[in-house]
């Protein structure tokens, strides 16, 4: 039995119905490409939020969360809106509002939560509990919804009831993720591909290098970069950055808003890239320039990278990376380091060295891991 169905049945004296889980993501590659209508690769990580869940037997729905010591949150699943629970818990209490907006059947749930995601990461610790919550909800209904639907409505969460104005893919990751595999979205449509990306049998490791740089987007920084956007695509007089070419930025009169269309226009055709070589069978190494460029495009035209990533990547680059970016939303979060498994050493060591040079926190280094999406543990 998972350790957060133990807690279950000790705190309520009988087991949960079931326990599901969902996890969190790293995107290989296409940043703020989701809500202008483009492409995203990212794929579902090892880490993972774990729900174990069963009917309420009272009137009210109750939520623990094992990070969260202190009392149950309390709410009722059937009348709960936007606005009505702060915190951790409105992550819980949202995906019920979204699941039942969507017109699924719900009644009170109890739920014991539990993730290793890091939180404040740039990881998706958020859509993690979210998608794990919906598909513990569909589990409990006997509803059987889709993973673009429950990825929906877990969004839909995120954006109206805890009030983080995301694009899709944090979720549609973590309920499409497979092992071995990168997800390919298409966000116009939420056209899933999955592409095949096994690194060990080219002898590579993509590294992920948590900076625990302060990171958070729900505010300022995050909307104003989607506010360029669609300035931009308004200048343009396209629906979304999605459709505008390399040949239209010149048309943008606005110095910054060029630059925020320029990253996202290059940025969804090196996605494409990507996905043809790795698709084609390509050595992986050779979308390391892709990377490097990428965080080029972050770093100097969409302007969301700060000091503790730029160290990071080019640390990781100094040490023999093949490619290196900032992964996540920006301001903060993880790098993603694409390197040769004898160069791990090296590469974790330069990036060690150059923060400690700095008088800056150590970073967390792991290797990231393509791992299964949402489902059923027990
Ligand atoms: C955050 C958002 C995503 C996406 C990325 C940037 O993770 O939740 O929707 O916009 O930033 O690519």
């Amino acid at each position: 039995m998972s350790a957060v169905a133990e807690t279950f049945a000790s705190r309520h004296g009988s087991a949960p119905t079931g326990v599901w889980f969902a996890p969190g993501r790293v995107n290989l590659i296409g940043e703020h490409t989701d809500y202008n209508d483009g492409f995203v690769l990212p794929f579902a990580l090892p880490q993972r939020a774990v729900v174990a869940a069963a009917p309420a037997s009272g009137a009210r729905s109750r939520v623990r969360s094992v990070q969260e010591p202190g009392a149950a949150v309390e709410f009722s699943a059937a009348t709960v809106v936007p606005g009505e629970v702060p915190g951790w818990a409105a992550y819980v209490a949202g995906t019920c509002w979204a699941f039942r907006e969507a017109g699924y059947p719900l009644g009170e749930v109890e739920l014991e939560l539990d993730s290793d995601v890091p939180v404040g990461a740039g990881l998706s610790s958020s859509a993690a509990v979210e998608c794990a919550v919906g598909v513990a909800l569909a589990g409990l209904a006997g509803s059987r919804i889709g993973p673009t639907e429950l990825a929906r409505i877990a969004r839909r969460a995120e954006n109206e009831f805890v009030g983080a104005p995301t694009g899709g893919m944090d979720q549609m990751a973590s309920m499409h993720g497979r092992e071995g595999r990168l997800v390919f979205l298409d966000t116009r449509d939420d056209r899933v591909e999955l592409v095949p990306f096994d690194l060990p049998a080219h002898g590579l490791e993509l590294l992920v290098v948590d900076t625990r740089a302060p990171h958070a987007h729900a505010g300022g920084e995050y909307g104003a970069r989607r506010a360029d956007c669609e300035a931009a695509a308004a200048a343009l007089g396209v629906a979304a950055l999605r459709d505008a070419g390399p040949q239209d930025l010149e048309r943008i009169g606005d110095e910054r808003i060029r630059r925020r269309a320029r990253h996202v226009v290059t940025e969804n055709a090196r996605v494409l890239e990507v996905v043809r070589l790795l698709s084609g069978g390509a050595d992986p190494r050779a979308i390391g320039p892709l990377l490097d460029a990428s965080h080029t495009s972050m770093r100097d035209d969409f302007e969301i990278t700060v000091p503790h990533v730029d160290v990071a990547v080019e640390a990781a680059r100094d040490g023999g990376a093949a490619g290196a970016r900032m992964t996540g939303g920006g301001f903060g979060g993880c790098v993603i380091a694409l390197a040769d498994t004898d160069r791990v050493p090296a590469v974790t060591a330069a990036v060690t060295a150059a923060y400690a040079e700095r008088g800056w926190t150590e970073p967390v280094v792991f290797a990231g891991t393509p791992s299964p999406g949402a489902g059923r543990l027990l």
